[in-house]
């Protein structure tokens, strides 16, 4: 469920028209709603009551400060996977205790940045950074609390670019070797264990694969636990999927994805935390474009918009199925008619969708893609030196730019031409 529905015939964001923002903005740009995110984390939240847990939102899905302030204020706690993400989560008001360190490459640098600042514990994918991190703390007189990332070799069904918990993927290291490396882990001056950390991809559909994982982890638990290490605390990654198509089966519930964990973890009394991204964000933001042109092709008319692959990649980079709705209500009943819908830059690959039955729609129409706000504005890049697009937050009948779109200069002026030119 979102808040971005139609009243009187305009889509509105909460209590304010999209068209509205539209006029004041300027298109293409990404618009959230507050009571969306709002309840999309405390649907997690509930769903793991009963349980000592902290859901930790992947920062990497939606990473405006003010998205981060609205979930840390909640309580959440954020997964950070750079020192830039790192630096959004402390500067948005999340205190280091409420933050995990996940990724395949941190540097030196950032886990020093993590350790200086506080963090709630490293997870680690491989021995050569447990070793690092174990000379980084060291050095600066600490002690890193750390998880070590399993792969447990399950499929995680879902597009190859990110299922992440098959053997032959670059994370975590394999759990046939966990006990070797949590051996390692507990010599290693600096190094503090306190748990077992598991990501196995995103965009899942079914709870099959997870609780296939989560079952691994458990029989860990007890295997790492008579090895004589403190296993407290179970991180269970992210990755519950989120119906991008409405015709499709909708993807379990947090509520049933919180009972299965449950079901899998809970005996063992450990502290969980999840780490949900797209579901808390996805559904809670829009993409909302202008028609420039319509435009006949042979077999075939074209919708050009004004946002472009720059803006939201993942149909070019994963196929991935955006719905696309008109910001003016269609008429019931009113025929549709088939559309490739693009953008404006130099590539085939900028084609957002092939083939789509659209309600009639005319140059200067609003159109808004669903399902926009997790992976959206955060991989977005300035290709063709479009800017960057404005991101805006509603709350009601709030209305926050809380992202400006550079000017042209603001562009250029990152650049230097060197005096010997
Ligand atoms: N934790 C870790 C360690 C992760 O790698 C990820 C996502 C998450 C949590 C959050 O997963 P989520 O709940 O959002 O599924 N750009 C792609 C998605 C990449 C996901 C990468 N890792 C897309 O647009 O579909």
């Amino acid at each position: 469920m979102d808040h971005f529905l139609y009243r009187d015939g305009a889509l509105h964001a909460e209590d304010v028209p999209v068209a509205e923002i539209a006029a004041r903005v300027g298109t293409p740009f990404y618009l959230y709603s507050a009571a969306t995110l709002a309840r999309h984390y405390r649907l997690f939240d509930e769903a793991l009551e009963g349980l000592d847990h902290l859901v930790c939102f992947a920062v990497k899905a939606a990473s405006n400060l003010a998205i981060l302030k609205l979930l840390g204020d909640m309580g959440a706690g954020m997964d950070v996977v750079s020192g830039g993400e790192y630096a959004r989560a402390r500067a948005a008001g999340v205190p280091g205790e409420r933050i995990v360190f996940s990724g395949v490459g941190k540097t030196r640098e950032e886990m020093a940045q993590a350790l200086a600042g506080g963090v709630r514990q490293f997870n680690v994918e491989s021995e050569p950074e447990m070793r690092a991190l174990s000379a980084v703390a060291t050095q600066m007189g600490r002690t890193a609390p750390i998880t070590v990332r399993v792969n447990p070799d399950v499929d995680a069904r879902t597009h190859a670019k990110i299922a992440t918990g098959k053997a032959e993927n670059k994370f975590g290291v394999p759990i046939s070797r966990a006990r070797e490396v949590y051996a390692e882990a507990a010599a290693l001056p600096g190094i503090e264990v306190v748990g077992i950390d598991v990501h196995i991809g995103s965009q899942l559909t079914e709870l099959a694969p997870f609780e296939a994982a989560y079952a691994k982890v458990a029989e860990l638990t007890e295997l790492l636990r008579a090895d004589g290490h403190d296993i407290r605390r179970l991180d269970l990654g992210g990755g519950l999927g989120i119906p991008y198509e409405r015709s499709n089966a909708a993807p379990p519930l947090p509520t049933e994805y919180g009972a299965m964990i449950k079901r899998t973890v809970g005996h063992l009394g450990c502290e969980v935390e999840i780490e949900p991204g797209r579901l808390i964000a996805g559904n809670a933001g829009i993409l909302v474009s202008r028609v420039i042109y319509v435009k006949s092709g042979e077999g075939r008319d074209f919708l050009i918009l004004d946002a472009a692959m720059n803006d939201l990649i993942r149909p070019a980079m994963y196929d991935a199925w955006h719905e696309i709705v008109p910001v003016v209500e269609p008429a019931p009943g009113v025929a549709q008619a088939r559309f490739d819908v693009v953008g404006p830059v130099c590539e085939t690959g900028d084609t957002f969708a092939r083939e789509r039955m659209l309600p009639p729609l005319a140059e200067g129409d609003l159109v808004a893609f669903r399902s926009a706000g997790a992976y959206g504005a955060v991989m977005a890049s300035e290709y063709n030196t479009r800017p960057l697009i404005p991101e805006v937050l509603v709350r009601g009948d709030h209305v926050a730019v809380i992202r400006a779109r550079p000017s042209f200069d603001d562009i250029l002026n990152r650049d230097t031409i060197p005096e010997w030119l």
